[in-house]
């Protein structure tokens, strides 16, 4: 296992409860920068979630035209994170509720960011938008139901079924079927029931 993933902070651990399992993995980095995306391991952690991502949107009727700003907005997702300071990123243990403060403003960084070029603003609704949710106490907006754009609906369930199902330092990955579990027993509070229906659909009939 490569030096930067035991250093990795994550945004959230299923085992204590608190459900934001999004991974800063371009901030794990040692030189966090925008675009560099040179270590492979992040760069197929991002091409796994990007391609279930897009099947999923897919399965649940998006447009064809609207294909290219959700692969974007995926593989984007927590770009914000270079805007939260290394002391935060790189803290061994846990971190205050200050400290998580400045955490969940990584949505709104990545909004800062991309709306300054034309080309990504139509790609905005998963980075914005991945912390939403469907019971409205997600962040940053608190959005409820499809108030959530619903690209980010969508990459909320397969941010989370992703981070599950990979092993962290502290813990094993989850097997399929209790991530399926934790992501049935999810929808209608922090997921789309839709979706969830949907996307375990799709996870029994081709695996995942
Ligand atoms: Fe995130």
């Amino acid at each position: 296992m490569s030096s930067h993933h035991r250093r990795h902070r994550e945004v959230a651990d299923p085992q204590r409860g608190d459900s934001e399992f999004s991974e800063p993995d371009l901030a794990g980095k040692d030189e966090p920068s925008v675009f560099s995306l040179e270590d492979d391991e992040i760069w197929l952690h991002n091409h796994g979630v990007v391609a279930l991502t897009l099947r999923l949107a897919r399965a649940v009727g998006m447009k064809e035209e609207e294909l290219i700003h959700v692969r974007r907005g995926a593989f984007l997702h927590d770009i914000g994170m270079v805007g939260i300071p290394d002391e935060i990123i790189f803290k061994p243990g846990q971190l205050t509720e200050q400290e998580w403060g400045i955490v969940r403003r990584h949505p709104a960084f990545a909004r800062d960011l991309l709306s300054t070029t034309g080309a990504l603003t139509p790609a905005l609704d998963i980075p914005y938008c991945h912390h939403e949710k469907w019971d409205g106490t997600g962040y940053p907006r608190g959005l409820k139901g499809e108030q959530i754009p619903l690209a980010a609906r969508v990459f909320a369930v397969v941010d989370v079924w992703c981070a599950l199902r990979t092993a962290r330092p502290h813990r094993a990955a989850w097997s399929i079927e209790e991530a399926r579990e934790y992501i049935f027993h999810h929808a209608g509070t922090h997921f789309d029931p839709r979706i969830v229906e949907v996307f375990l659909t799709m996870v029994s009939e081709q695996g995942s």
